[in-house]
């Protein structure tokens, strides 16, 4: 099927003009909001979206309709009255820890997308969550390149899957937003590949999406768009990679980008408004009147889109396929409820259903739903927003930052499941006041949320508008505080210890407050999994302060990810620091024991493990195999995970085997992937800061990829 895509792409481009192939490397925007005047390249009876690239029907090859992306399909002022499934974010399904999860999230993506002339999602988020602050990191899966290229693969497989292509994106290194289109990303070439770059190889191998979008920033000194070491090098050279490279919307700042690999410009109108002039426009032609641009690069840009377009099957669309939204309804709601995180508990949760408390539910506009992350990942629920609650701030962006609350009101759905409960609603408008419902009640449950998203990085890890002060004095009027956190990121905790239980929710999409109704009441046990670690102040980061934080939108900005691929858990390990949370930690209501574990060595790392379910009820766990140790230096890393449903009593024998890239150094003078001789350690756990199993093996030296 792709050899054949390869010869039909070859066949097509043979046969065009190049005009035609011009037309194929820019992606015009819709009317919307943004764009208020319709391109004459967009015919008319076309579904406005972010992105839309003429056909050529004499040949048989479809026009591209794209359209944002991985929470659903976005609908940002584009469509009247269009709604969408809305699923929790991305950073909620990287807590799932579980690719069968992220590969249904995808079908409904695929399925709604396609069911409205949608062929190219622009899906497939995965830059690594390497600041707690980054706006887009509840967007994307976690900090570890094993699990988010895991879940990211499934989720562009289930898009793909319903003929539908898929991007992945951005690469790479977008992971600030302060500043995004000035900023500089600084980073070891090697510790690169051994990080972010290592997410994207996996993830593309797995699931060969159609395109890669790169970033807006730049990396080491030239825009990600324009770099050439890593368009040409790595991703089309060293991984081989077929399919085309978008850039992001307006990040195109001239048409020498194509030279270096760029093979299609989207969001002209936005290059415009940044650059002064469309990039793949006219210059574009006149580069190669004049010889600049060379003909066989032209027929690659125009081969490469062709062969996605051939190999994903968006030329072979039949009837509409039906779309169950009821159905969808389900898996939203099963994302949300593996997606929560049970972080702290001590003997709060479950609620008792059968007794009659007087329950007081307070803050996070939960009398109305609950929020959902800003940007371009923003879907509109069936039915519309419950509400929209216009937050602004300054640059373009502010435009866009909103207090999205979609409609699943967590007291409503709490009310519902426990009938005989008197469950009383405080706004958290104040602390004194919220103070006098807690006080009368004989359990609190405080919710704490925050707006983040595209085109903001939070100054702080703190609640906005006063919410710690109200949990804190919640927290002291009544000792059985519990407090269920909405935020796409960590969060500081002032008032840790003087609550029974914490939860951490995420953005949990459209059927949210059901599912969290379920965690509190444990019709449901949870069984999410921190995708990122929780800092117990900023201090212990990599950049307790981060460049041009406060300037204003337009200043250069240089981030030195200095980490390198010490990200996350693996930065914890090597500063022997002690989080708030760890990766990988996650309560139930039941409790795991592991057992019996064998590790075997030679070209990879092979572990074998029982795992045991000692509590009386079903619950799934996430046993976590790490590397704890190397010859070639100590370092950390996820080697592998499963999640296990089991019964009570019941045990499961599961084995996990090490990708060696994540045993090896990326060797970048042999440019090469580089394992050394010599006794590996392994460690069992269910935290990257809770290993209870140990166990040593050899490997063999070896030298390999590319
Ligand atoms: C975002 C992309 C998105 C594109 C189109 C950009 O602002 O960075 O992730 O796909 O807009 O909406």
């Amino acid at each position: 099927m792709t050899g054949d895509a390869d010869e039909r792409a070859l066949a097509a481009e043979d046969r065009m003009t190049d005009d035609e192939r011009f037309s194929l490397l820019v992606s015009v925007m819709g009317v919307s909001d943004l764009i208020t005047v319709r391109d004459e390249r967009i015919p008319d009876g076309t579904p406005m979206s972010a992105g839309y690239v003429p056909g050529v029907p004499r040949l048989g090859v479809p026009a591209l309709l794209m359209s944002d992306a991985s929470l659903g399909v976005t609908n940002p002022g584009y469509r009247e009255g269009d709604t969408a499934t809305a699923l929790p974010a991305g950073i909620a399904l990287g807590a799932s820890f579980n690719p069968a999860l992220a590969r249904e999230s995808g079908g409904v993506v695929g399925r709604e997308a396609r069911s409205r002339g949608f062929n190219v999602m622009l899906a497939g988020g995965i830059n690594l969550a390497r600041d707690p602050r980054n706006g887009r990191n509840f967007e994307y899966i976690s900090e570890d390149p094993l699990l988010s290229a895991a879940l990211v693969a499934e989720s562009i497989s289930g898009i793909q899957a319903e003929g539908v292509i898929s991007t992945i994106k951005h690469f790479s290194l977008n992971c600030n937003e302060t500043n995004r289109h000035w900023l500089d990303a600084i980073i070891d070439p090697a510790a690169h590949r051994e990080s972010d770059l290592l997410a994207f190889e996996i993830a593309i191998e797995r699931a060969q999406p159609g395109s890669v979008m790169t970033a807006y920033n730049k990396i080491n000194g030239g825009y990600a768009g324009e770099n050439s070491e890593l368009i040409q090098g790595v991703l089309k050279g060293a991984w081989d990679y077929p399919g085309w490279v978008m850039s992001d919307w307006g990040a195109t700042a001239g048409w020498e980008f194509a030279l270096s690999g760029l093979d299609q410009d989207c969001g002209c109108q936005i290059d415009v408004l940044m650059w002064g002039a469309e990039a793949f426009g006219q210059s574009l032609r006149d580069a190669y009147a004049n010889g600049r641009l060379p003909k066989e690069r032209l027929s690659e840009m125009v081969r490469r889109i062709l062969r996605s377009m051939y190999a994903v099957g968006v030329d072979r669309w039949g009837a509409p396929p039906e779309v169950d939204m009821a159905r969808h309804n389900e898996i939203a709601l099963e994302a949300a409820r593996q997606g929560i995180v049970l972080l702290k508990n001590d003997g709060a949760l479950p609620l008792a259903p059968d007794s009659s408390p007087r329950i007081a539910v307070i803050g996070g506009h939960v009398q109305v739903g609950v929020p959902a992350g800003t940007g371009s990942t923003a879907v509109v629920p069936p039915g519309g927003y419950a509400e929209v609650i216009r937050v602004g701030g300054p640059s373009f962006m502010g435009a866009t930052r909103n207090l999205y609350l979609l409609p699943s009101s967590p007291v409503a759905e709490i009310t519902k499941l426990l009938p005989q409960a008197q469950v009383e609603f405080d706004p958290g408008m104040s602390p004194a006041e919220a103070a006098l419902l807690a006080r009368r009640s004989d359990v609190v449950i405080v919710f704490g949320i925050r707006v983040e998203g595209e085109g903001f990085d939070s100054a702080d890890l703190s609640l906005p508008w006063g919410q710690d002060a109200v949990i804190e004095a919640v927290a002291a009027a009544n000792p059985n505080t519990i407090v269920v956190l909405e935020t796409g990121n960590p969060v500081a905790m002032p008032w840790r210890d003087n609550v029974k239980a914490i939860i951490e929710a995420w953005y949990p999409g459209q059927a949210g407050g059901q599912a969290i109704a379920e965690i509190l009441t444990g019709a449901i046990n949870p069984s999410g999994r921190l995708p990122v670690t929780f800092p117990a102040d900023l201090a212990q980061t990599p950049r307790p302060d981060l460049p041009s934080m406060g300037e204003p939108w337009g200043t250069p900005a240089t981030i030195e990810y200095s980490e390198g691929a010490e990200v996350g858990y693996r930065w914890f390990a090597q500063q022997r620091e002690q989080p708030l949370y760890s990766f990988g930690h996650g309560l139930s209501y039941t409790r795991f024991d592991y057992s019996d574990l064998l590790v075997l060595g030679g070209d990879t790392i092979t572990a074998t493990f029982a795992v045991t379910n000692t509590g009386d009820r079903q619950g799934a766990d996430v046993p976590q195999v790490y590397l704890t140790g190397a010859p070639d230096g100590a370092r950390m890393r996820l080697l592998g995970f499963e999640r296990v449903d089991l019964k009570p009593g019941e045990s499961k024998q599961v084995t996990v085997t090490a990708d060696p890239r994540l045993l090896a150094r990326f060797d970048s003078e042999a440019g090469q992937w580089r394992i050394a001789a010599g006794t590996y350690r392994v460690a069992l756990g269910s935290a990257a800061d809770t290993l209870s199993l140990t166990a040593e093996t050899a490997l063999q030296a070896a030298l390999f990829g590319r």
